[in-house]
């Protein structure tokens, strides 16, 4: 087969992508297919030029979009495919619009009793409004410390953890436009990896507790990325009550939004031991280092055949 990964792209998560991209496209070599790689550069350029990316996605039998963040895991590469007729692997359009908006995602589970992580939205007139972004707090019960963070962003970029009132509406003004400022969650934090396969079935894998690096202040981009001192533990501990809790409310999350393909579902747990969803990510990180193909390997599989099996279900 002719696989495109579509990589790069003009979100802040670029170099994420692209690192997402090559691990993808050697698999998909691994497996004997054409890999071609497509990127979009920082800017949102198509580098092959817009009316040649068309005529190699169209030659293509399968794109599989390795973008993460806007313009990629938003619904409009989707979209865009779907437009050409282009068989891709992942979630579609809504799918994808609603999970890479944090408000849409919470009022969605929210709808459907599932519990999320506390918060208001911030948008427009609201940003700039010191007594109105207080009395919105207190309505909500939020307190300090709260989390701040660009309501359709990724890997933590633009998120802030604020102790004091200053530091709130920094963050703030660097998460505009639209801001979600969330109650701090004394917890544990796991996340679990969500697939569909080639008959239909949708499965978890094992889950993974994240421990960051303690001298960040929370699991930040530098803890993700640039740490050697966050630890990743598959499978993670769990009394097996919690583990069969965390599996069926991940497979919930992936039924509510519609997905397709594949998603990563990341889970507060607080001392009550009732999992909170943070959130979703319909185009998790995917170098062969991210924490989804960890848990898969978890499961005894190998990131080569994560990437037979995502393809294998797109063309199904
Ligand atoms: N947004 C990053 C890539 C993740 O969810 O893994
Ligand atoms: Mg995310």
């Amino acid at each position: 087969m002719r696989v495109v990964v579509v990589m790069g792209g003009a979100s802040p998560e670029h170099e994420v992508s692209l690192a997402s991209g090559k691990g993808i496209l050697k698999a998909v070599d691994l497996l004997g297919h054409t890999a071609i790689p497509m990127v979009i550069d920082a800017e949102g350029n198509w580098m092959d030029g817009q009316h040649e990316a068309i005529e190699i996605l169209q030659a293509c039998d399968i794109t599989i979009p390795a973008l993460h963040g806007e313009g990629g895991e938003d619904g409009r590469l989707q979209g865009f495919l779907e437009q050409l007729r282009i068989p891709y692997v992942g979630s579609g359009i809504a799918a994808s619009a609603i999970g890479l908006d944090k408000q849409l995602t919470k009022a969605l589970l929210r709808a459907h009793g599932i519990p999320v992580t506390p918060g208001i939205t911030l948008r427009g007139t609201d940003l700039t409004d010191t007594e109105a972004i207080l009395q919105k707090l207190k309505v909500s019960a939020l307190d300090f410390p709260l989390f701040v963070k660009p309501a359709s962003g990724g890997s933590s970029f633009g998120v802030t953890r604020a102790t004091n009132l200053p530091t709130l509406l920094t963050a703030i003004a660097d998460a505009a436009p639209d801001v979600l400022v969330e109650q701090e969650l004394v917890g544990r934090e796991i996340d679990l990896a969500v697939m569909e396969f080639p008959d239909g079935r949708v499965d978890t894998a094992p889950a993974l507790e994240i421990h960051a690096d303690p001298e960040q202040p929370f699991f930040n981009a530098t803890a993700k990325y640039d740490s050697s001192a966050t630890r990743f533990v598959v499978p993670a501990p769990l009394d097996p009550e919690l583990a069969e809790r965390l599996r069926s409310a991940a497979i919930e999350v992936f039924e509510v939004l519609g997905c397709a393909g594949l998603a990563r579902v990341d889970f507060f747990v607080p001392a009550d031991g009732v999992p909170v969803v943070n959130e979703i990510n319909t185009s998790p990180g995917f170098t062969p280092a991210s924490q989804f193909p960890r848990m898969w390997a978890a499961a005894g599989m190998s990131y080569v055949e994560i990437v037979d099996n995502l393809i294998r279900t797109a063309v199904a």
